[in-house]
């Protein structure tokens, strides 16, 4: 089968997100069952020059995006079995960070009406197209009429990935013909139409000929505005053609066994190198080094639906405690500030690096004792399932991918701690009978470890559920 993936952001090209780990491990797991997988994203300022180096250029075309036609480079790169286009255009993709300007409605148009066209200059017919998330939203909708005229497309099925459906992509209704080229009859309640204006995410849902998100919890909890911002109706609608896949991670990228940027290699039955880890993250962020003392990590943007509020709220509280704490991640101010405060407050025992970075975080998943993950909402999560393949527990609240990959202290199988509330004391409490255990039930703590080092993350099943997909959607 042919699998056209589409996305704003692929590891290891270019990442600020969740998404880009998907759309950087899927495929792999795709071709690896014998397919041939494609894989389009934009030529951001950000791919670095070594990636650059190792392209080719393939042929430029200029797309249609109403009255503009805008330059299309098509560059091309192999990558483990995958060939990766990136579509160059430098007015809209040279610039500092890759989301955040004033168009990027238009960039991303841009980019959903240039995966669209590549097709027609290919010498290949993908079966699936598969967009992702609301940067490539219009996708599936510009599908609609292309598979008409565009004979590589004219078999061509749709499968659309919620990863977030917070971030919808709205505007105002007047981009719809000038921008987008769609005729004014997209503008209806089954397909853009969203309170007078245009909602990306809504036409994907409608228009896609598959839906999918990325934990079976979370959605069931689209069903619900809480959790789907105004789409639940839409999610209700469309509920027969729509389901819930868990990601999986890529287990040889983050695998302690190998000790890939952390101080000692580990496995499950022999885990004296984690002691070694764990000197070495308190040495490297300034904790006091104490092996007794639990440590409990936060590997995070640092906004709101990560539960952050509740992890301020409790601070004071939880430093009662003996315990120690790590943050590392960038975000809103107001918690960047409550975290730097802290750390002046806690010497030796708070600890904020308010920064990116992917060789600390490696060391922290390693190092720490427990992993903290309070989010209000998480529609798959993926460091809570990294942190158990390095034997660290998680505390997470019970939603979306938390809930399914997270199984409690008390079931069979236990790998961590979950607390059902948006609810800082619940949360506290929870943390509390964590560090209890840690100090003393080392032998249930072990058990604990080696239910999440040896528990099954791995992209294989989770492939399989897409490739079922796949083959209905396209009958081969
Ligand atoms: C988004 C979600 C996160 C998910 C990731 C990959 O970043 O917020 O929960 O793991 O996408 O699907």
């Amino acid at each position: 089968m042919n699998i056209l993936f589409a996305a704003s952001e692929v590891a290891p090209f270019i990442k600020t997100g969740g998404l880009a780990d998907v759309a950087g491990s899927l495929p792999q797991a795709l071709a690896a069952q014998g397919h041939d997988v494609r894989v389009v994203l934009p030529l951001y300022e950000g791919v670095g020059a070594p990636w650059r180096e190792k392209m080719d250029f393939l042929f430029h075309f200029h797309a249609t995006l109403a009255w503009r036609t805008p330059y299309c480079g098509v560059f091309s790169l192999k990558r483990e079995g995958i060939t990766y286009y990136f579509i160059d255009n430098e007015y809209y993709f040279k610039r500092g960070q890759i989301y955040g300007h004033y168009d990027d409605g238009e960039r991303f148009a841009y980019f959903s009406r240039a995966v669209i066209e590549l097709c027609g200059h290919l010498d290949w017919k993908p079966d699936i197209l598969h967009a992702n998330d609301w940067q490539t939203a219009l996708v599936p909708i510009y599908l609609l009429e292309a598979r008409y005229y565009i004979p590589q497309l004219a078999n061509t099925r749709s499968v659309f990935t919620i990863h977030n459906i917070e971030y919808q992509g709205r505007y105002g209704k007047e981009i719809l013909v000038d921008l987008l080229g769609l005729n004014p009859s997209y503008l209806n309640e089954k397909m853009l139409a969203y309170y007078g204006d245009v909602n990306l995410m809504k036409g994907a849902i409608y228009a896609a000929d598959f839906v999918t998100t990325v934990s079976p919890t979370y959605a069931q909890e689209l069903h619900y505005s809480f959790y789907a911002h105004g789409l639940e109706g839409v999610i209700s609608d469309c509920q027969s053609k729509i389901v819930g896949i868990l990601n999986g991670v890529d287990t040889s990228l983050y695998d302690p066994a190998r000790g890939q940027k952390i101080a000692a290699s580990y496995t499950h039955n022999k885990l004296g190198g984690k002691k070694t880890c764990k000197q070495a993250l308190q040495q490297a962020v300034g904790l006091r080094e104490d092996p007794s003392v639990p440590l409990i990590a936060c590997v995070s943007r640092l906004v709101s639906h990560k539960g952050f509020d509740l992890l301020t709220a409790a601070l004071p509280n939880l430093m009662d405690m003996d315990l120690q704490m790590v943050v590392l991640g960038t975000g809103d101010w107001k918690y960047e500030e409550a975290f730097r405060t802290a750390a002046a407050q806690y010497p030796g025992r708070f600890s904020a690096q308010l920064m990116y970075s992917a060789s600390l975080s490696n060391a922290v998943y390693a190092g720490a004792d427990l992993f903290l993950m309070p989010s209000v909402s998480e529609p798959c999560g993926l460091s809570q399932m990294i942190a158990m393949r390095y034997g660290t527990l998680p505390i997470v609240r019970e939603t979306g991918g938390l809930k399914d990959t997270v199984i409690p202290v008390g079931l069979p199988d236990a790998r961590g701690f979950t607390f059902a509330d948006i609810n800082a004391n619940d949360m506290s409490h929870v943390i509390w009978e964590a560090t209890q255990l840690y100090r003393n039930d080392p032998k249930q703590w072990k058990k604990l470890q080696i239910n999440g080092m040896t528990a099954d993350f791995s992209w294989k099943g989770p492939a399989k559920k897409y490739l079922d997909i796949y083959h209905r959607l396209t009958g081969k």
